[in-house]
């Protein structure tokens, strides 16, 4: 069978990185090449290649036979190249329905003569695909209203609408649960069967057997190694491919865990206007790492957003160090010690036309200020050295933090968040989806990060979609559905099974 699509000797240098290093790839109809590698490997860059938004620095692209050494985004879409981008690019502004077809709007017309955005068309098709992809929603449904994973799911039937015959997916899964990724892996069997071939870049090995046919490792801006699914022994072949050396498989050691019985953090009876948040209390020790378990949608990421004050409660109370807060916003939990890594990193994590200096140093001036965060004296060496500080600890990959943060790898984004938390000494910190496209090696860095937090004295949430994970991490599992919490389990009674039993 011929290739779709043949990358040959793919180079991109950005002024002051090496991103893509002689790049070899190739994709054939009706396959799914998996990428993998590190955060900062080069796997968005070389797909943004592909897709039209970047000019590669040397090298050809040859698509169905045609040699192009660049492409444009338009050249890129009339050979069939749709891409989930890592990034979702959907438009909180429009409906469903309006998103799936922006850009290529199909008209009616009224009387015969004037141009009219065929609503009715376009509704029944959204519907449709929304079908596809198990999104239960109607397709009048503003964007902004719906959670990540549903947007999510609104992307890929984006994809879908245009008749890809090359779909991109940069970790679709992120944000998805088991459910909805069982019902994604479907959907690309299915167009696997149509013939369409599928680039797949994904942190989560247990995905890369089930879906995968062949798979290429990246690293530095290399290609590694090219293999057929078959021909690879273990997950740890490919995470040594990966990170160049052998990595320890599961994190946990549960000596590591010193729970206290001092209490630093109390929710007490908080209900949303709502309800999806309905009359919750639970307490965290000190040193212990709390984890919250439940099906998305649950009301998980609605109390977390109470909790840091972006979100006011209808009644509730929230105590820390044996004091009620007062938390009106933010900047009240920032100066009371609370800090929050969300989920939702592009939207609140950081601010994208901020270098990293400036994005981790954020929270500890703000934190030092006067008058509510209008005034604090920041001096510019301060925050340069602070934000070093703890881009080192992080293990930031940028060439200094003076870069944008904008101009990071995804994985390599969280990690300034994260950063930015440490650097405000924050006292609980409430962790919401830490891992999502983080790689294997800095998953671990990121867990060890919050024991040795946890350990120093602070209290820590860890909201998760990752059973395994909140299973090796925590000390205890809240499970949360319907905006409740159905049980709290310890570590070592808590199993998949009864975690999913719980949460339904
Ligand atoms: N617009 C840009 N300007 C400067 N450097 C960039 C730009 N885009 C990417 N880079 C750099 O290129 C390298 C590769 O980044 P890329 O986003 O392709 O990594 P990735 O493999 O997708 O990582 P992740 O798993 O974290 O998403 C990184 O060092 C990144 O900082
Ligand atoms: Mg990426």
């Amino acid at each position: 069978m011929d290739k779709i699509i043949e990358m040959k000797n793919i180079q991109k240098l950005f002024p002051s990185v090496v991103a893509l290093d002689n790049i070899t790839f190739d994709l054939y109809p009706g396959e799914v090449h998996v990428l993998i590698g590190e955060n900062g490997a080069g796997k968005s860059t070389l797909m943004k290649i592909l897709s039209g938004v970047y000019t590669p620095t040397q090298g050809t692209i040859v698509i169905n036979g045609k040699e192009y050494s660049k492409l444009t985004p338009k050249e890129s879409m009339e050979h069939g190249i749709s891409v989930i981008f890592q990034e979702l690019s959907v438009i909180d502004e429009l409906s469903i329905a309006e998103n799936l077809f922006v850009g290529k709007l199909p008209t009616t017309r009224a009387l015969g003569v004037l141009p009219m955005v065929d609503h009715k068309y376009i509704n029944q098709r959204a519907q449709e695909l929304l079908d596809q992809v198990g999104l239960r929603v109607k397709p009048t449904t503003m964007v902004e209203n719906l959670s990540i994973s549903q947007k999510q799911l609104v992307e890929i039937a984006k994809a879908l609408a245009s008749n890809a015959k090359v779909l991109i997916m940069d970790e679709p899964t992120s944000s998805l649960n088991l459910e909805e990724v069982n019902n994604l892996f479907t959907i690309i069997r299915a167009l696997k069967k149509s013939g369409v071939g599928i680039v797949y870049i994904s942190h989560k090995m247990r995905e890369l057997r089930e879906i995968g046919d062949r798979i290429t490792v990246l690293k530095d801006g290399k290609t590694v190694g090219t293999k057929k699914i078959e021909d690879v022994g273990s997950d740890e072949e490919i995470v040594s491919m990966m990170v160049g050396r052998e990595l320890k498989n599961s994190y946990f050691n549960r000596e590591m865990s010193h729970v206290t019985d001092q209490v630093i953090f109390e929710a007490r009876h908080i209900v949303r206007a709502d309800k999806k948040v309905d009359d919750v209390s639970f307490q965290l020790h000190q040193g212990e790492i709390l984890g919250f378990a439940g099906l998305v949608g649950a009301g998980r990421t609605e109390l977390m957003n109470v909790i840091y004050g972006s979100e006011q409660p209808a009644s509730g109370e929230i105590w820390m160090d044996g004091k009620k807060l007062v938390i009106k916003s933010p900047y009240h939990s920032i100066k009371n010690g609370i800090g929050m890594i969300t989920e939702n990193r592009r939207q609140t994590g950081f601010m994208d036309n901020f270098e990293i200096w400036r994005n981790i140093a954020i929270a500890r001036s703000l934190k030092e200020s006067k008058l509510n965060g209008t005034w604090g004296l920041t001096s510019r060496r301060k925050e340069l050295t602070l934000a070093r500080e703890f881009s080192k600890k992080m293990r930031v990959k940028c060439t200094s933090v003076e870069q944008m943060v904008a101009n990071l790898s995804g994985g390599n984004q969280q990690k300034v968040i994260i950063g930015k938390w440490l650097a405000a000494d924050a006292r609980l910190l409430i962790f919401d989806e830490p891992t999502r496209g983080i790689d294997v090696g800095a998953k671990n860095e990121i867990y060890q990060i919050m024991r040795d937090l946890a350990n120093q004295g602070k209290g820590i949430i860890m909201v998760s979609s990752e059973l395994p994970e909140l299973l090796s991490v925590c000390d205890r599992i809240v499970v949360f559905g319907g905006g409740k919490i159905r049980t709290i389990l310890s570590a070592e009674e808590a199993t998949e099974e009864k975690i999913m039993l719980a949460a339904t």
